[in-house]
């Protein structure tokens, strides 16, 4: 079995290369690909860096990208093209009709539609939230959410991390301006990939304003849980923001259902869900490293006895990106659809 791993220099390609070791792929090539400004840079254990070319992504079984959508869009039909299964990190294919878009532990009966030879890993985001939200959806019937999201540097890649890390030293080191003129505080740094300063604030805005008001990362949160948990009709009230965690989203829920409520058999659910573990209130940072999706907070609405609040947190570099990739290879190998 040949793999390939493209945008294998990033935060998300570092950690496939890394999850694809730990598990039981049995992959006997695993070539890292990135763009031409990497071309030729040794990857200890992978050997060099290759380019996107027609040469280059001949004879793959299955191709891994995590580069972005306009390298998926042109790079994903072209590896299919040539033979290779894809499974694309991007938002680039995600709500193609015949694109099935998978959680492992969701929706893994959706790989059968995978026509034209991609597959989807969901946003980072969604990505976390729908494991609570299937879990509680069998047993009430999801009718609707409100999602506020509290979203990692490490959403944005590496030069995320990068920006956060950078501008702590700076607008920390001045505490009084941070408590008396945080406009000034703000100041002292630019920010290029946050959308404002990152550093000992929250910011609102994340990712493109559409013209209905509601960011392409909200509207990611609203399409794709309709596709993954089959609700088409699913209302969706979402907001993002970008916090000052490294790596690690969070997103508190007040999730709407056809059935009242009981909460013992709720947080019975969420407990008996794969790779769900219920903890009285998780944070990121505590469960950035970890495989599975933490949630907390497990509260009765207070006047709406057919709704529940709750806050899920979960590593939006593992879970929410590479970690789900290795599981939807994991799981077309099993159903033969390598090779
Ligand atoms: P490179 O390191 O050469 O820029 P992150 O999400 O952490 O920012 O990582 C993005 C990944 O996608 C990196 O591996 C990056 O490679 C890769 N990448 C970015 N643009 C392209 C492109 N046009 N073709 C192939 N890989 C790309």
């Amino acid at each position: 079995m040949r793999i390939a791993v493209v945008g294998a220099t990033g935060a998300v390609g570092r950690l496939l290369l890394a999850i694809l070791q730990q598990r039981a792929v049995q992959a006997d090539v695993v070539v890292p690909f990135a763009s031409e400004r990497s071309a030729g840079t040794v990857l200890e254990g992978y050997g060099e860096v290759q380019p996107l070319n027609d040469s280059t992504i001949e004879g793959f079984d299955l191709a891994l990208l995590s580069a972005g959508g306009a390298t998926s869009r042109e790079w994903a039909p072209r590896f299919a093209q040539a033979g290779a299964l894809v499974v694309d990190n991007s938002s680039a294919w995600r709500m193609d009709d015949e694109v099935p878009l998978i959680v492992s532990e969701v929706n893994p009966e959706a790989i059968d539609g995978a026509t034209k030879g991609i597959i989807a890993n969901p946003n980072c985001t969604t990505m976390v939230a729908m494991l609570p939200l299937k879990a509680l959806h069998d047993q009430f019937e999801l009718t609707a959410i409100v999602a506020t999201s509290f979203q990692a540097a490490g959403g944005a890649g590496r030069s995320g991390i990068d920006e956060l890390a950078a501008q702590v030293p700076i607008v920390g080191g001045d505490v009084d301006a941070l408590i008396g003129d945080g406009h000034s505080a703000a100041r002292k740094v630019k920010s290029s990939v946050h959308a404002n300063t990152l550093a000992y604030n929250v910011v609102p805005m994340l990712g493109q304003l559409e013209a209905n008001g509601y960011t392409d990362e909200e509207m990611k949160l609203q399409n794709e849980s309709r596709k993954i948990l089959a609700l088409p009709g699913l209302q969706v009230s979402p907001t993002c923001v970008r916090v000052p965690v490294m790596v690690g989203h969070s997103i508190e829920v007040r999730a709407s259902f056809k059935a009242d409520l009981v909460l013992d058999r709720a947080i019975a659910a969420l407990d008996a869900f794969p790779n769900l573990v219920v903890q009285e209130a998780p944070t990121p940072l505590e469960w950035a490293g970890r495989d599975e999706t933490a949630v907390g907070r497990v509260r009765l609405d207070l006047d709406d006895a057919k709704s529940l609040n709750f806050f899920v947190v979960g590593d939006n570099l593992r879970k929410g990106a590479a970690l789900n990739t290795v599981q939807i290879t994991e799981l077309a190998i099993a159903r033969g659809l390598v090779g």
